[in-house]
């Protein structure tokens, strides 16, 4: 059995997990491999109605592992309710198991977070405070807490001495805040570690024991393709790879594995935080979308800014990650709206240009260039076969295959998992 990546091919927030709560069933393993709770993964099935942060989507498939991977930041307190509101839900969670390579979220961290955005003053990012950006700035810089140093009381004690002493100076000397404490601190992350001990342990076996039994293995990304440090609207992005590339990275697996790369896309765009989104709509059909669509984020509650489907943006995104197939979700949105729009090119300084700028100045003038379609103004919630689809829908559903060059192998037209037409095979 193979190993499908599931990537965000936009700005975040596709439906990844829908997806993979629809796909875990049939999976061996789950591997969330980037971000931290910065991320919310809104999974609807019969369990109910849940948005995970941190653990993988494929928890609720009992006979599914579900690890988080190195590439994760964690904060263990978060991790903790996560674990516990889910056992109060009646969803067992023994099948978890956190890799000891995964860096840990201090609270440090997250109060650096909100500083450093108060520093930027009108160019805040709008990050989500969870501490992400200064987690994994120290994982590169080596001044990182891992998963793993909470299994030895001791070396964690050292090893938080030397690196609270260098945050401590930065928070009294920079920004003229108070010290914190090594004692409360340490004492906080022993009782953490007392508690997640069962699951910390080395993960790429697991994947690679599941392999062997010819499993079905899942890569579950965070985050999405534009967010990424490298690709995205830089400095506008988050601070780990979304990618497919940072799958193999950040589950610890390699490229030759993986067989199959799915894209989750909207049928239209949105974006929380700052940032460019050339297709933004600062208008009704915008408004509409948002509370139709109920966007808001699932983090952080903070509206999202919506827009047309970009073609552009999706194109570069189809080539950065290799996609073998995509999803299309929330088509159902689109229900009512009598035209639809498709951004097929940006107008940048008078010319015509078909390519996604990596400069955000250059973002900020391009000027969407429309392609229109019309609506199909009928409900699609309740159809599962894609010839049902009004023909409306399936030209415009054409369309994005088209000008995305790859096969849409699911189309999802609800929230809920049964609410997904299964177009053309992933495998
Ligand atoms: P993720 O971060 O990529 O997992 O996505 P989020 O959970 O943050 O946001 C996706 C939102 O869309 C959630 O509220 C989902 O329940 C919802 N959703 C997913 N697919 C569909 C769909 O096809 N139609 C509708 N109406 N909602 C959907
Ligand atoms: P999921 O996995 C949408 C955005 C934040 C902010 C930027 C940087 O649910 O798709 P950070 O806290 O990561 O330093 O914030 O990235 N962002 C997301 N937007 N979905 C997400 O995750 C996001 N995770 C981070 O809003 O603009
Ligand atoms: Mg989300």
């Amino acid at each position: 059995m193979p190993v499908i990546a599931v990537i965000g091919a936009q700005w975040g927030d596709e439906g990844k997990g829908k997806v993979i709560d629809l796909l875990a069933e049939k999976a061996g393993v789950v591997v969330r491999f980037s971000g931290g709770d910065n991320a919310g993964h809104t999974v609807i099935n019969p369990f109910g109605e849940f948005a995970l942060h941190l653990l993988p989507s494929g928890i609720f498939s009992s006979q599914t592992i579900c690890i988080i991977g190195n590439g994760v930041v964690i904060n263990p307190a978060a991790l903790i309710d996560e674990i516990d509101l889910l056992n109060q839900r009646g969803v067992d969670t023994s099948n978890l198991a956190i890799s000891d390579r995964a860096n840990l979220i201090m609270p440090y961290h997250i109060l650096l977070d909100g500083l450093e955005e108060k520093w930027r003053g009108g160019k805040a990012l709008g990050t989500t405070g969870k501490g992400i950006g200064p987690a994994f700035a120290d994982k590169v810089a080596r001044y990182g807490i891992r998963a793993g140093d909470l299994l030895d009381k001791e070396a964690l004690l050292e090893r938080l001495r030397q690196v609270l002493d260098y945050k401590n100076a930065i928070l009294t000397k920079v920004y003229g805040v108070e010290a914190l404490s090594l004692d409360e601190i340490y004492q906080q992350y022993c009782q953490y570690g007392e508690r997640l001990a069962p699951y910390i342990r080395e993960t790429t076996v697991i994947v690679e024991e599941a392999l062997n039994r010819e499993e079905l293995v899942l890569l579950e990304g965070a985050q999405g393709t534009f967010l990424d440090p490298d690709f995205g609207t830089y400095p506008y992005t988050t601070s780990s790879s979304p990618l497919a590339g940072g799958g193999c990275l950040g589950a610890g697996i390699s490229p030759t594995r993986i067989n199959r790369i799915l894209a989750v896309f909207k049928a239209y765009c949105t974006r929380v935080g700052e940032g460019p989104l050339p297709t933004e709509l600062k208008d009704e059909t915008g408004d509409f979308i948002r509370e139709q669509a109920h966007e808001y984020g699932t983090t952080t509650g903070r509206p999202r800014r919506c827009g047309w489907f970009d073609a552009v943006a999706a194109r570069f995104s189809t080539r950065i990650n290799g996609f073998t197939g995509a999803t299309i979700t929330r088509l159902d949105i689109l229900d009512t709206l009598p035209r639809l729009k498709i951004c097929v090119g940006y107008q940048l300084d008078g010319k015509t240009i078909d390519y996604f700028p990596s400069s955000i100045a250059a973002l900020d003038k391009c000027q969407p260039i429309y392609e229109e379609l019309p609506g199909w103004q009928v409900p699609t919630t309740d159809i599962r076969e894609y010839e049902q689809l009004p023909p409306q829908a399936r030209q415009y559903i054409d369309r994005l295959e088209k000008l995305i060059s790859c096969p849409i192998n699911l189309i999802s037209v609800g929230p809920e998992r049964g609410q997904t037409i299964f177009k053309t095979p992933i495998l």
